[in-house]
């Protein structure tokens, strides 16, 4: 398999962080996509070179996850590369040892560093004091390899280039995900449309740097409080949990009342008018009652056909997240193949 130059793409991300969208340019993220989708159809086929081989990343988790680690795991041993799985209980990290300090001490081990956690200062620290790639596998803000997953999902889906590509965002808009669906659209060109209470809609520093992307890219970028002014003829609706990994659980009520007007249903998606809409969730979701959070909410709130997104959506073909979880192994693969490999 020849991986790079990829034809079109005159990039070279080889030692660069990954640490928000607003780093880089359209045709950076564009060539990052367009390698996963190379190294998915190599995997299908079986077919995939390792240009991994000998590396070591280290994987930093503040908060949990399912589909980042095992993206970052299965994707380097696809690769020929090692990981290290590092834990708050597990590691020195911000109890005994600072962001700087252990950045210090990993790029001396680790050719690559995954940092999952609350504050964005934080790995923008680790990448200060690294001399190594570090990667953001989620913070309070940003989302950037989840971004890379829905782009590679919606491009593959229709056919169709990201700057011919319409959306709306469900949620919490001033949270990583409506962040970075927001500003990541405004690099690629499309139109972006987020649906929220005017409460939980983006900063305005967010909101004016995707105005600032959008007038170089030529996307249309819409906010409204109205759920049905964003919908009109997309191609897809996105949403996200309405209460974050951290944030605490005597917030749940006020919450829940400011979103419940933006579940993801059935009426809404046949309010699009676009009999080919599709749902996308970067998951987990609250969707049934088979957790025990949603066992919970359901007895507090007693939204009991799921929260954010009904079950009887969330389980129809409507739903294409499977693909879209899927892709986070590719999309995480080609951002280590693309800063890691010779
Ligand atoms: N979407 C996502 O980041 O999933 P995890 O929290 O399981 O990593
Ligand atoms: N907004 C969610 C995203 C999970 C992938 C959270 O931060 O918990």
């Amino acid at each position: 398999m020849s991986i790079r130059p990829l034809p079109l793409h005159d990039v070279d991300l080889r030692g660069r962080d990954v640490l928000k969208e607003a780093d880089f340019s359209r045709d950076e993220l564009q060539y990052l996509i367009d390698l996963a989708a190379q190294l998915k159809a190599h995997k299908r086929q079986r077919t995939e070179e390792q240009l991994l081989r000998g590396r070591n990343i280290a994987l930093i988790f503040e908060k949990s996850s399912t589909r980042t680690r095992c993206a970052f795991e299965v994707g380097a041993y696809d690769q020929g590369a090692h990981v290290t799985y590092l834990d708050p209980s597990s590691s020195q990290l911000g109890h005994k040892e600072s962001a700087a300090d252990t950045a210090r001490v990993l790029c001396r081990m680790y050719d690559g560093i995954q940092f999952r956690g609350s504050a964005q200062a934080t790995i923008e620290t680790l990448a200060e004091f690294s001399s190594v790639p570090v990667y953001n596998g989620l913070t309070d803000d940003w989302h950037p390899t989840q971004m890379l997953a829905d782009f590679l999902t919606m491009t593959q889906h229709l056919q169709r280039p990201a700057d011919d590509i319409s959306y709306a965002y469900f949620g919490d808009a001033r949270s990583n995900m409506g962040n970075s669906l927001l500003v990541m659209g405004a690099i690629m060109g499309s139109d972006v449309r987020i649906a929220a209470p005017k409460e939980l809609w983006p900063s305005g520093e967010v909101q004016e740097l995707a105005r600032n992307r959008a007038a170089t890219s030529g996307a249309q970028i819409t906010l409204t409080d109205d759920p049905a002014l964003a919908v009109a003829g997309v191609d897809f609706i996105h949403t996200d949990v309405w209460v974050s990994m951290g944030e605490p659980v005597d917030i749940w009520d006020e919450r829940i009342s400011l979103l419940r007007p933006y579940q993801v249903n059935a009426d809404v998606i046949s309010s699009t008018g676009n009999p080919a809409t599709k749902l996308m969730h970067c998951l987990p979701s609250f969707h049934d009652m088979n957790t025990v959070v949603g066992q919970q909410i359901a007895a507090r709130t007693g939204m009991v056909d799921g929260l954010e997104v009904t079950d009887s959506l969330f389980e129809s073909d409507v739903n294409i997240c499977w693909e879209q979880a899927e892709n986070r192994l590719h999309t995480v693969k080609a951002v280590m193949v693309a800063t890691l490999a010779d």
